[in-house]
């Protein structure tokens, strides 16, 4: 699905307040702790340990080996080293929607409603579409999750509830199981 090979493809995006950029050892201390901070892991199953924190930044690092890009580490400048994350993946999972690519966001709460995570999902897409030649770019989460929601939104993505699923790795029966699908066209 990758148009271009990994090497050729730019290492980091810059936004007017934001550097997406490849990922340090050192991000994964901020990282933990975000992950370990209620208000970020509202609309995940838990909070997260440090390992299971390291595991999810391991399983980010491959996949910009595999592909040349990802979840960037949102630096910014002035402000924070590190921020959380911002960016594209093929999604890990089959389902109706599958194979594709979705677009994500996760910041510290000490950084939200600055327009940050909108400002880099920006920059994301127009490198999905410019860049990689994407047709399609998608975004998912669980319904009462306003504030990404809006953020998908905001970047002009689309919900159409017929396209609403259960979300294949979460258990059945779980309460975060159901998910609103967006999707956005070149
Ligand atoms: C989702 C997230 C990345 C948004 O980051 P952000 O930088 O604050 O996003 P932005 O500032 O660009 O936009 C946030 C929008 O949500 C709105 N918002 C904030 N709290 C809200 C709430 N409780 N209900 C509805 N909208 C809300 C803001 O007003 C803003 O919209 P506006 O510009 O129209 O006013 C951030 O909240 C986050 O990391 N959440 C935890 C992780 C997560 O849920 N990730 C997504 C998984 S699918």
């Amino acid at each position: 699905m990758d148009p271009r090979q990994p090497q050729s493809l730019p290492a980091e995006l810059r936004t007017e307040r934001l550097l997406l950029r490849c990922w340090r050892p050192q991000d994964r201390i901020a990282f933990a702790r975000m992950n370990a901070d209620p208000r970020v892991m509202e609309f995940f199953p838990a909070v997260q340990s440090r390992e299971e924190s390291d595991a999810v930044a391991d399983r980010i690092e491959a996949h910009f080996q595999q592909h040349g890009f990802g979840l960037w580490a949102v630096e910014i400048p002035g402000i924070t080293p590190f921020a959380g994350f911002i960016g594209l993946t093929h999604t890990r999972f089959e389902t109706h929607f599958t194979p594709t690519v979705e677009i994500g966001w996760r910041l510290a709460a000490d950084h939200w409603n600055r327009g940050y995570a909108t400002e880099g999902a920006r920059a994301a897409l127009d490198f999905g579409y410019t860049t990689l030649g994407l047709n399609e770019i998608v975004s998912f989460t669980v319904p009462t999750n306003l504030r990404s929601r809006r953020v998908m939104e905001k970047i002009g993505m689309m919900h159409c509830p017929d396209d609403d699923f259960d979300h294949p790795l979460v258990p059945e029966g779980h309460r975060l199981r159901r998910h609103v699908l967006y999707r956005l066209g070149r």
